[in-house]
């Protein structure tokens, strides 16, 4: 797919004024730092549409970017970051989990994770929430320009074994790293055959 055109259309911390059109929209959630915002510039080959810091806790709302006039690409905050105050950690995680259980338009989440990061239980347990509320998630590595290819190899197949202790079938996943831009065709692929079958599946009822 080719990204002829990417805005950032407007930012929330209330779910219930996001865009209420009813064009699909796939949400990147993840620890704080991971490289979600990062992610997004790179699928869009724009430098900095997303904010992006080296600091985590940079981004703090739900922010919706229009891509190709047709699907809606969403950076949220990261989760986990033990430096935001009690009061705003309270306040995210109220309109995250807000996001994912009231936002229709919501078709896949992407859980990154950070491939330089032995696994962590609060992203295990993210997975089994999203799981339970029968929100369709991948999962995507970033950062993979940090390691070896033989490092990468080994990272992913005991990620792989702790997932199959709770999925009876893996969930979808990606490699990818921002600064060298590995991975992005096949997750523009990858989103391209959902907004098809989507776009299939509307015109045939
Ligand atoms: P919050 O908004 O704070 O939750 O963070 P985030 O997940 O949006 O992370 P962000 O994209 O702001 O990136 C965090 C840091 O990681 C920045 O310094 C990025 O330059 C760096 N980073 C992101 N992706 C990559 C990558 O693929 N490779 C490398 N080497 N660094 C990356
Ligand atoms: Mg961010």
């Amino acid at each position: 797919m080719k990204i002829k055109s990417a805005e950032f259309l407007v930012s929330n911390q209330d779910v219930a004024k996001c865009p209420q059109n009813k064009i699909p929209e796939y949400a990147f959630i993840g620890r704080s730092n991971v490289g979600k915002s990062s992610l997004i510039n790179m699928l869009t080959s724009r430098k900095s549409l997303a904010k992006t810091s080296g600091k985590p806790g940079k981004t703090q709302l739900i922010n919706h970017f229009i891509i190709n006039n047709a699907w809606y690409l969403v950076d949220l905050p990261g989760y986990g970051y033990a430096k935001v105050s009690k009061s705003s950690k309270r306040i995210f995680q109220k309109f995250i989990t807000e996001y994912f259980e009231q936002r229709k338009q919501l078709i896949a989440a992407f859980v990154l994770i950070d491939i330089r990061h032995k696994p962590q239980i609060i992203d295990l347990n993210f997975m089994e929430w999203l799981g339970s509320n029968q929100i369709p998630f991948a999962i995507i590595f970033t950062k993979v320009d940090k390691l070896k290819p033989k490092n990468v190899d080994e990272y992913l197949t005991s990620y792989k074994d702790i997932l199959l202790e709770t999925w009876e079938e893996l969930p979808q996943y990606f490699v990818t790293s921002s600064s060298k831009s590995i991975g992005k065709k096949d997750l523009l692929s990858y989103i391209d055959s959902i907004n098809y079958d989507i776009t299939k599946t509307s015109k045939s009822n």
